[in-house]
């Protein structure tokens, strides 16, 4: 895919631009065909990136989607949370399809574990919250990270480099299932169960460690190119997202920084990766939502059920105002639209343009999270094409309505469609 390679860039990065699921792994993976590198800086096993080629279809959790191109080197960057038994889950499944994982898959010391207690204190602490609940993956990832920042967490390294790290993870289980006993009064984790898992994944992983920021460090060096795969998107950002609403990892591009290890001035094309319209899964303000049947039949049609959880994603319109947003935030170059197939029987689309609030207009994103839930979208409204777009492959055959409605998201956001997808597969693709 040329279009994503300057000459003197070679750091490339994909975000979403939305709450997540805007189809980001189906553009890395098309992206990485021309790829050295595919690395991953923040999230976990929240994580669940599609790609489907041939009678294939791959989930992707916390191996970066690069893994399905056979001669691109997979990194894992310190900014990640890792589950060990899901990560060896993930590579015995990949394996088994015939993937090579292991020699191509590189792990920073630096990332930290989620341990079984992590995912038992995100479910209880979802459980005890009263009213609005996060609505979380469940995958231990707030927990996991809280201890990152109180400085108890426990890395992959320490498996390795901490001749002690037995004993340390026996402590730091007693310590949690105090917590999970007393407070939450739900079950306990053994630690001798725990460290017979890290054992086993000690003994996988091994040689997959290394330190990414200085491998990174080469590869720029010598010219590699390099995609950066975000996860989450930018609404869900623990800084700039609908907090509390939101993951706990910087999803946007600053997170990359840290999450890594590359200095700013080494970032190439920033690409955002926009679903034709809008969706969410959890709790939280989604000013577009569709509650009643037209989000039914965009969720069905659309197949909006979650790559991690299963849970139905809550589908609306198109919001311009959120995609500027995450524009800003993020720096964005170029954007890739996904899904715009779905929207194929919908008699009249609208695309929301700005907000009202308290009676006045607003057309950019409100910094409190308690303003964007009581704000009013303002609609256009454009005749929709109602035929199918799925084999369509060159911008010049897409029905006249579907480029209006392409050139109008174009318009809102300022900035170049570059990519549209009009289905799952690779193929179903068109280069603008
Ligand atoms: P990610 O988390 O951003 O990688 O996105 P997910 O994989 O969670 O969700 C995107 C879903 O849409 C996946 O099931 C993809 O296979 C699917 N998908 C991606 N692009 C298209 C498209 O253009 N049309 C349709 N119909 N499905 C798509
Ligand atoms: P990808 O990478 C969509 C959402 C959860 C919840 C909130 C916090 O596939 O786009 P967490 O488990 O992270 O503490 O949950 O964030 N969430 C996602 N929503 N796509 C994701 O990842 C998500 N990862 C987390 O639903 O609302
Ligand atoms: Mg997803």
């Amino acid at each position: 895919m040329s279009i994503f390679h300057r000459k003197s860039a070679h750091v490339q990065v994909v975000l979403g631009t939305q709450w997540g699921d805007e189809g980001k792994g189906k553009i890395v993976d098309l992206l990485s065909d021309q790829a050295d590198v595919v690395a991953r800086y923040q999230g976990g096993p929240n994580a669940g990136h599609t790609v489907e080629f041939g009678n294939d279809k791959f989930v992707l959790h916390q191996i970066p989607t690069g893994i399905l191109r056979d001669r691109v080197q997979c990194y894992i960057g310190n900014g990640l949370v890792i589950h060990p038994e899901s990560l060896l889950e993930e590579i015995q499944t990949l394996e088994t399809k015939g993937v090579e994982v292991v020699r191509r898959l590189f792990i920073s010391p630096n990332a930290h574990l989620i341990l079984p207690h992590h995912r038992l204190i995100d479910r209880a602490s979802e459980e005890a919250i009263f009213g609005d609940k996060i609505g979380t993956t469940g995958r231990g990832i707030g927990p996991a990270y809280a201890d990152k920042a109180n400085r108890t967490g426990v890395r992959i390294g320490d498996l390795f480099e901490n001749p002690g790290w037995e004993q340390k993870v026996t402590q730091v289980v007693e310590n949690k299932n105090r917590i999970l006993e007393t407070i939450y009064q739900t079950e306990s984790v053994v630690p001798s169960k725990v460290i017979e898992t890290l054992n086993l994944f000690r003994s996988k992983i091994e040689t997959c460690i290394a330190d990414i920021a200085w491998k990174l460090k080469e590869d720029i060096q010598n010219g590699k190119k390099i995609i950066i795969e975000g996860a989450q998107g930018t609404l869900l950002d623990i800084d700039f997202g609908t907090y509390p609403f939101v993951t706990s990892s910087n999803t946007t591009v600053g997170g990359l920084c840290t999450g890594l290890g590359i200095g700013p001035r080494s970032i190439g094309t920033i690409l955002g990766v926009v679903k034709a319209y809008t969706t969410r899964v959890g709790n939280g303000p989604f000013p577009t939502e569709l509650k009643g049947d037209l989000g039914e039949r965009m969720r069905i049609v659309g197949g909006e059920f979650g790559a991690t959880t299963g849970r139905p994603r809550r589908c609306g319109w198109f919001d311009a105002v959120v995609v500027r947003y995450a524009i800003q935030i993020n720096g964005m170059d170029v954007l890739a639209m996904t899904k715009l197939d779905v929207l194929d029987q919908f008699k009249e689309i609208h695309i929301c343009v700005g907000y009202r609030y308290n009676g006045k207009s607003m057309d950019h994103f409100p910094s409190c999270v308690n303003t964007l839930d009581r704000v009013e979208p303002v609609y256009e409204t454009i005749s929709g094409w109602m035929e199918s777009i799925a084999t369509v492959r060159r911008y010049r055959d897409l029905p006249r309505q579907a480029k209006q409605y392409l050139r109008r998201i174009e318009e809102l956001a300022r900035k170049p469609v570059k990519i549209l997808s009009v289905g799952p597969k690779r193929e179903s693709t068109i280069l603008l």
